[in-house]
């Protein structure tokens, strides 16, 4: 029996308008429906598919995985083979490249390129018969890759068919497969919780991705596409330009690059190079250069090939930012928090444009799971100003006297024990303040630019203060004076007075440079101004207690009282037990906070499961578990106690972080969270509405007052109106702050 018209005529229109939904978010990068519209599209053709197997047919958008694992890759040959670039790795090869067209073309006349980023991925050739996607395949040694059209299927930014109209019968598209810097972050995230081992680097990641047998794993890969040329076209002419080329392509459905672009003459082509170098890490994919190809057809044709590479096309590289060498020893280095940092002595090695001799290794679980050994070649990275790190090691260039890296018992600098935690990657040494190289470094910090900005105090200096016993604190350094000063090396009285001068200017301050000048674990510049704002006095932060700062809810509350109960009756102090097993969602600071509010678990236990839920009393946005309890702990350690009173006594002060402590907060205790698109940016409101006293929040809960929706909000106001949250428009947020 045949399936109805209407039925088939149905089906055809979900997949038209699935597909354009691709086109419009993968290659114009311009959704024009929210995702969860794109869910019930899918969903409904997936039904009618369902009801009528019939008509489901492999170019189907519900047809991407479902192919079954293969045995092997079959080989595909190439018809016009895939021929790789040469390279230039200077201006003046550049030019040199330039000259050699010109003088082929027989022309003074400056040549048009096309120039794109060159990717750092895989080649691929997708094979498109009467608009239809029928093979995909690697580029293998350039005249034979293998077949792995099951995989490319499963790539979302692929198209199964062209969409538009006017393409050749055959068209075989040619790019490179990638994977981004934040999706391969969160594959190699999973990779590590399953256990397995972490990809070395985005490249490795796409191209093991790729050749999978099995393509429900490559469909779990967050693989994409930038189509960069065409091989065989049959049937219909294209365009007799590279760049005219790469927009029909765009037409019918494939993703390019948006940072294609034409460079008339050399200038201009050192100028894109130049950019695109100064915005390599910016981007979210890995690029190595950039490729320049001349972008008249006419003119490619006329200038032909050599060996392997076409004359009329060149990758101008950026440095290398990965190079081989040997690690000669592996040291120790201790930071202002103590962390035992391992640092390889490297045999040096040019690389990402410097000499390079010490690389991290960052910290012992790194060099345990990556096995690096003293003696090991090691391949190290330098991209942008980011520090030299150590990648990987290769073991197969492994000497037989290569010695394992061990982690030592005592601090390097000042003999006291190192602690590392189990299942802690960051061993720390326990010295605190008495440990000179800790001490340097909470000095070095205290005066930098964005703490205290304490002017002509630099590092060299810190480092005879604290040698020399002249500061063992922070706090110290305020009672220096001018003959104590000049009496250093490389200081003479003129420098030692200006130095007692911008002692003195420093204590002017803010309570934020404050906060974040003393040092305390995890509060970075951003959450010191948070914590400055949002609380207004150093009394008022002094004052938090965990119970203020951190939320156990109800279902946390449940599960927790009945460990607890199970695990002791009697008059045990909650404080100090050691946590019950198999608590889930258990972090050590529960156990803390409970303590604070329970001095005995018969207390506690008292009060039933209800009792131990609480709301923190002070929401402060980026505050959790790990944050608030090293705060809290901060203040209540009499040696912090100490340097802070000393710090005031001396001088330090500040003015009152509220803006206009005194104006009007006729908003004040309401919280907002803000969603969706409205007519000005969302910091603009949020500033006005923090001015008027109001909190701003960033996610929905049940004691945010009103949520403020502009166009296309999703899942927020679904949220609110799922808690009866007060929803306003635009409009009635502006009548709020009137
Ligand atoms: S054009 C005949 N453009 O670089 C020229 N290649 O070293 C064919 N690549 O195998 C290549 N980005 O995988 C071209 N924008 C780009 C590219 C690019 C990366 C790769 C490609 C090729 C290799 C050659």
């Amino acid at each position: 029996m045949s399936v109805d018209k209407s039925v088939r005529e149905r089906v055809e229109a979900l997949r038209r308008e699935i597909d354009y939904h691709n086109y419009r978010y993968y290659v114009l990068d311009d959704p024009q429906v929210p995702d969860a519209e794109y869910d019930r599209l899918l969903r409904a053709l997936q039904d009618l598919e369902r009801q009528y197997p019939e008509l489901i047919t492999p170019d189907s958008p519900t047809q991407r995985v479902g192919a079954r694992p293969l045995d092997s890759f079959a080989e595909v040959a190439h018809r016009i083979p895939m021929l790789s670039l040469d390279n230039a790795f200077s201006d003046e090869e550049l030019d040199d490249f330039d000259r050699r067209v010109r003088e082929r073309l027989k022309t003074d006349a400056s040549i048009v390129y096309a120039a794109e980023p060159k990717l750092d991925g895989l080649a691929i050739s997708l094979r498109y018969e009467q608009g239809r996607l029928v093979q995909g395949a690697t580029r293998g040694d350039g005249h034979h890759g293998e077949d792995v059209t099951q995989n490319v299927r499963t790539i979302p930014s692929i198209p199964l068919r062209l969409i538009g109209e006017g393409w050749p019968e055959v068209l075989e598209v040619r790019g490179e497969i990638f994977m981004p810097k934040k999706g391969f972050e969160a594959l190699n995230r999973r990779q590590l919780e399953r256990g397995e081992k972490p990809f070395a680097n985005p490249r490795n990641a796409a191209a093991g991705s790729l050749r999978q047998l099995d393509p429900r794993v490559t469909a779990e890969r967050p693989l994409t596409l930038f189509s960069y040329g065409v091989g065989e076209v049959v049937g219909h002419p294209m365009s007799d330009t590279h760049s005219g080329n790469m927009a029909l392509i765009r037409e019918w459905g494939l993703p390019i690059s948006p940072e294609l672009g034409l460079c008339e003459g050399m200038p201009a082509c050192h100028v894109y190079f130049d950019r695109m170098a100064a915005r390599r890490d910016a981007l979210d994919y890995d690029i190595d250069g950039v490729v320049f190809k001349v972008d008249d057809i006419g003119l490619q044709e006329r200038l032909g090939y050599v060996a392997r590479a076409p004359r009329w096309a060149i990758a101008r590289k950026f440095p290398a930012q990965e190079e081989l060498t040997v690690v000669e020893d592996v040291e120790f280095q201790v930071g202002r928090t103590g962390a035992l940092t391992p640092v390889a002595r490297l045999k040096p090695v040019f690389v990402g444009g410097v000499t390079v001799s010490n690389a991290t290794l960052h910290n012992m679980d790194e060099v345990e799971r990556e096995d690096i050994r003293i003696g090991d070649t090691v391949i190290v990275r330098r991209a942008g100003d980011v520090i030299p790190e150590v990648v990987r090691s290769l073991p197969e260039r492994r000497p037989s006297d290569a010695r394992p890296v061990i982690l030592p018992a005592h601090c390097p600098v000042c003999g006291s024990a190192v602690i590392r935690p189990e299942g802690e990657a960051i061993a720390r040494c326990s010295g605190g303040l008495y440990c000179p190289a800790q001490r340097k470094e909470a000095i070095k910090h205290f005066a930098s630019r964005k703490a205290m900005d304490i002017e002509g105090l630099g590092d060299k200096l810190v480092e005879q203060l604290v040698e020399r016993d002249l500061v063992a604190n922070p706090a110290d350094l305020y009672a220096l004076t001018k003959e104590q000063l000049a009496g250093l090396e490389r200081m003479g009285e003129k420098s030692a007075a200006n130095l007692v001068a911008a002692l003195e200017q420093s204590k002017e301050t803010t309570l934020g440079r404050f906060l974040f000048a003393l040092g305390i674990l995890g509060i970075g510049e951003t959450m010191a101004n948070t914590l400055a704002q949002e609380r207004g006095s150093l009394e008022a932060i002094e004052a938090l207690r965990l119970q203020d700062l951190i939320e156990i809810k109800a279902s946390q509350a449940r599960s927790l009282f009945k460990a607890l109960s199970e695990y002791g009756a009697g008059d045990t102090p909650t404080g100090r037990v050691t946590p019950p097993p198999g608590l889930k969602w258990y972090h050590p600071v529960h156990l803390l906070m409970l303590e604070e509010r329970f001095p005995l678990l018969r207390g506690l236990l008292a009060g039933g499961p209800k009792g131990l839920v609480n709301e923190p009393g002070v929401r402060i946005e980026g505050v959790g578990e790990v944050l608030a309890e090293k705060i809290v702990t901060f203040f209540r350690q009499a040696h912090n106690r100490e340097v802070i009173d000393k710090l005031l006594s001396a001088g330090v002060h500040w003015p009152d972080p509220r803006p206009d402590a005194s104006a009007p907060r006729p908003l004040q205790g309401l919280t907002f969270v803000l969603t969706g698109k409205l007519s000005q940016a969302r910091d603009h409101y949020k500033a006005l509405l923090l001015e008027r006293g109001a909190k701003v929040a960033g996610s929905v809960s049940k004691n945010t007052d009103y949520l403020v929706a502009g166009e296309a909000a999703g899942s927020k106001l679904t949220k609110a109106q799922q808690l009866g949250v007060k929803v306003l428009d635009e409009q009635g947020l502006l009548e709020r702050l009137k």
